[in-house]
This record gives structure tokens, C-alpha cells and sequence, in this order.
């Protein structure tokens, strides 16, 4: 079934590894919307840092780093085959590697370097001038599209979140454990959950959705529900 709806930008924020990309995806293409992923911006701004040695032990070389900010070139292109949004870096498809461990475990101190957000938060404002977008992330209703139509922060217990990214990862291959899975989305959320530069936080007038228990087709309807209601 296809939805009409009025021009609306839909934010979801939340926790690591909640499922947030996953519904948003799905939302979308119900509502025929455009679907960006902020975290994997974030995600290939980190890739460039370990590409260029720009990042050590967790230490991000913030001057080195901001001389070449305009140098990094991140984008989305339709990908025909998969009829998703791929994400590029500077002329490459990056949108597998950069859901590597290594990525994932290096992302929050790049993220939290201001001048790395003003650059990709102007990126996303620019994507959703003309609305129909559903973004997800981490500060999409409180910073990116404070005025959104919809807002939802999504959550789930830490040990169903580490199971879902331990069977993705997994399933494509990639050699983790379980609990060094568990110990990145704890320590993503507290150095997210505690950073200057626009934290993560439910923003006042955002729902919550706690989808520990929910398989994914009641999550989405669920979210369909409440865009019935607006
Ligand atoms: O999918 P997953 O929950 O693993 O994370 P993600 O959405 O790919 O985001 C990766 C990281 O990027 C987060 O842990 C944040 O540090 C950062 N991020 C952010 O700071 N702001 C956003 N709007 C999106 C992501």
C-alpha cells in the first residue's frame, strides 16, 4: 500500500545500533520519500580519517583533520542494483566498508569534532529544502530539522541491540565477537550521550519508540500510525 501524505521531513534519532537506518529505509520507500542515512556521512568522514592516518588510538588530529575538511567529498549516488542510495568518498563506493568494527569504533571522536558537524549538518540541510526526506541519526530533531513534522527516538536494550549488529555483521562475513560488539554500542552512546558539540538527546517533542520487543514490521507500523495521526 502507498501513502499520500503532506510534504513532511521525518527525524529519527536514538541509540546505536537500534534499527533506526532500517525502518527509515522502509519508510521511505512507503511514502515515496528520499531516505538519508547521517550516520554514514559521519561514518565516511571517519573512513577518510583512517585512510589518511588522521585518527590514532581514538585521537582524532583535529588541526590536520580541519586543513583537510575541503578535501573530503561525501555523497550519495542510486545504486540500480540494490535501488538504494550508496554512500561515495571522493570517487569511491564506501557504503560496505564503512560499516566495518574498525569504522565503527573510531566514528564518535570524529563525530564529535565540531567543524566535521557544521560541514555534513549543512549537507543535510540542503537535502531537505524541499522536504520529503526521512533522516536518521543522532541530532536530526534537535539540531538538523528542529522544526520536523515528526520526530521519533528510537531505543532498545543494549544486549537485543549487540545481537541484531553481531548477526549483521556476521551474516556478511565479518569476523566479530559478540562482546566487543556489546562494549562499541556502550561506549558510542556514552560518548555520544556526553559530547559538547550537539549531544544526543530525545528532543521535547520527540516520540519514543522502544523496539526491543517489536519485530520490524510492527515497528513500522507503528511509525505509519503516528504519520496517520499528523
Ligand atoms: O547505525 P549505528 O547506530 O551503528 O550508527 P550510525 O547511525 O551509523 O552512526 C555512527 C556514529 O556517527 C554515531 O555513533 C555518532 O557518533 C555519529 N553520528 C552523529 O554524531 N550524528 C548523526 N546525526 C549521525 C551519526
Amino acid at each position: 500500500m502507498s501513502y499520500k501524505t503532506n510534504k513532511i521531513i521525518i527525524a529519527i534519532d536514538g541509540h546505536s545500533s537500534c534499527g533506526k537506518s532500517t525502518v527509515a529505509k522502509e519508510i521511505a520507500q512507503k511514502l515515496n520519500y528520499i531516505f538519508i542515512d547521517s550516520g554514514a556521512m559521519y561514518r565516511a568522514v571517519t573512513l577518510y580519517c583512517l585512510r589518511n592516518n588522521l585518527i590514532d588510538n581514538g585521537i582524532v588530529d583535529i588541526p590536520n583533520l580541519m586543513d583537510n575538511l575541503g578535501k573530503i567529498k561525501v555523497y550519495f549516488l542510486y545504486n540500480p542494483e540494490t535501488r538504494h542510495n550508496d554512500i561515495w568518498l571522493n570517487g569511491d563506493n564506501v557504503e560496505n566498508e564503512i560499516r566495518l568494527l574498525a569504522v565503527s569504533q573510531n566514528v564518535s571522536p570524529v563525530a564529535a569534532v565540531a567543524g566535521v558537524r557544521h560541514l555534513l549538518v549543512d549537507l543535510q540541510q540542503e537535502m531537505g529544502k524541499s522536504k520529503e526526506i526521512v533522516m536518521d541519526g543522532r541530532d536530526i530533531g534537535t539540531v538538523v530539522f528542529p522544526d520536523a513534522e515528526l520526530k521519533i527516538f528510537m531505543t532498545a536494550k543494549p544486549d537485543v541491540r549487540a545481537k541484531r549488529r553481531y548477526d549483521e555483521l556476521t551474516a556478511k562475513g565479518e569476523k566479530v565477537s559478540y562482546d566487543e560488539i556489546m562494549e562499541n554500542i556502550i561506549e558510542r552512546d556514552r560518548y555520544d550521550e556526553t559530547r559538547t558539540e550537539s549531544p544526543l538527546r530525545k528532543a521535547d517533542d520527540a516520540i519514543i519508540l522502544d523496539n526491543s520487543y517489536m519485530t520490524r514490521e510492527e515497528q513500522l507500523q507503528w511509525i505509519l500510525s503516528r504519520i496517520e495521526e499528523i
